[in-house]
């Protein structure tokens, strides 16, 4: 049969922070070949799914990942060899047996999804199609509204800047994606003169966002704000901000630290804070505002914000459709960020996107703070119509590959294609 699999071949690269990462490459009876690569987070949610390391000391710090590659290619290859590659379910479920535990933690995550990953690539190839219409179908005509993190913070600014990991200007008002994208680079470009005016650090973090050395998690706000002005739009109708505050990562012992500012609060203290910063600022998306665990205070938060802004769970959700289901239970937030090797198949993160959308929940497609230049969420994210993407800076050629993807599908997709604009953050 020409469809079915002839190879698949693993192998250790470097993602973007130069730590190993997987890469799969398949080949097909007809002579297609296609090849997929793992991303990598820093600041990795406890409940994900796991992402198999050497833990040996003597390669890459221990980083490495040559017993996944051969979970690959001495466990996973031979069960799937000989198989149809157009059963992209049948061959994702097959893994998860043949794995059999409930975070992967036998053959790995990232084992796993780099093969899953090939899987839908390949069948693409195979169908004559594109990745986002053979994930989607002919209604994939939604480009999503680019969130650009062009301010890092936290872990992925090595604690230099603010404790919040992510602010992200969101071109919502712009008519295309095109113009989106636009609209974001120039506001990213204006924030450096910005920061140089003012005597502030350009460098840049893990995701191309600059890392201003700042006194509190309020002036990152202010200097976005004076970015987007001089840059010519309105804050707030034009561009608007969104938040990724990773709080799992300064949350010690059920209390916040926030050390630029030199205070600890607790839930309630915290979410009064996210009350009074969206008043000031024209903030429409919060995520990860409470802790992976804090599902108390994501209910207070919630009730405070839920009605008016949108609330991303990460960390707390994991791209998990067992905890979504108790976050919709428990009414705790209106939107899931959805990274695949949270969960480690196409197969289970399309459910999770499906259930999220189901409950009229947002679903915000993520790439990690570690990458590759692989786009397959690109395609993705317009596969599946959430209306919404964050991948990074439109800096650094892993951040910016994604959204050239996502010009290169506009373009293709000509009249048809619908940009989500604002409605893809209205409540
Ligand atoms: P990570 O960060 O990839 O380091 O986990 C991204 C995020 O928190 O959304
Ligand atoms: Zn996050």
């Amino acid at each position: 049969m020409v469809n079915n699999i002839k190879s698949i071949k693993a192998r250790e690269i470097l993602d973007s922070r130069g730590n190993p990462t997987v890469e799969v490459e398949i080949a097909v009876n007809s002579g297609i070949r296609a090849r997929a690569a793992v991303p990598s987070g820093a600041s990795t949610g406890i409940h994900e799914a796991l992402e198999f390391r050497d833990a040996d000391p003597k390669r890459y710090g221990g980083k490495g990942v040559l017993k996944a590659v051969e979970n690959v290619n001495k466990i996973i290859a031979p069960e799937l060899i000989g198989k149809d590659i157009l059963n992209q379910e049948d061959l994702d479920q097959l893994m998860i047996k043949l794995d059999g535990t409930q975070n992967k933690k036998n053959l790995g995550a990232n084992a796993i999804l780099g093969v899953s990953m090939s899987i839908a690539r390949a069948a693409a190839t195979a169908q004559n199609m594109t990745l986002y219409k053979y994930l989607g179908g002919s209604e994939a005509t939604l480009l999503p509204v680019p969130m650009l993190n062009v301010l890092n913070g936290g872990v992925h600014a090595n604690w230099q800047g603010p404790d919040f990991q992510e602010y992200m200007v969101v071109p919502s008002g712009a008519e295309s994606f095109k113009e989106a994208l636009r609209w974001g680079s120039e506001t990213f470009h204006t924030l450096k003169k910005v920061l140089k005016e003012k005597g502030l650090k350009t460098s840049v973090g893990d995701e191309g966002g600059f890392v201003p050395t700042v006194s509190s998690n309020e002036e990152p706000l202010q200097l976005i704000i004076a970015a987007i002005e001089k840059a010519g739009y309105k804050p707030g109708t034009d561009i608007s901000i969104a938040l990724d505050t990773a709080s799992s990562s300064f949350c010690e012992e059920e209390k916040y630290l926030l050390r630029t500012e030199k205070s600890e609060l607790d839930s309630e203290g915290l979410v009064e804070k996210f009350v009074s910063l969206t008043k000031k600022y024209p903030i429409i998306s919060v995520e990860d505002g409470l802790a992976e665990d804090d599902w108390e205070g994501w209910k207070i938060l919630n009730n405070k914000l839920g009605h008016k802004i949108t609330l991303v769970g990460d960390d707390i959700f994991v791209t998990n459709v067992k905890r979504i289901e108790r976050g919709i239970k428990e009414k705790i937030a209106n939107a899931v960020l959805i990274k695949l090797n949270q969960i480690g198949t196409v197969t289970e993160t399309i459910a999770a996107v499906k259930m999220a959308q189901k409950a009229k929940w947002s679903a915000v497609v993520s790439h990690r703070s570690g990458e590759t230049v692989d786009s397959f969420i690109s395609d993705f994210v317009v596969a599946m119509g959430t209306g919404a993407l964050k991948t990074g800076a439109p800096c650094r050629g892993e951040r910016v590959e994604k959204y050239n993807q996502l010009l290169r599908i506009e373009e293709e997709l000509g009249d048809n294609a619908v940009f989500a604009g604002r409605k893809a953050f209205e409540r």
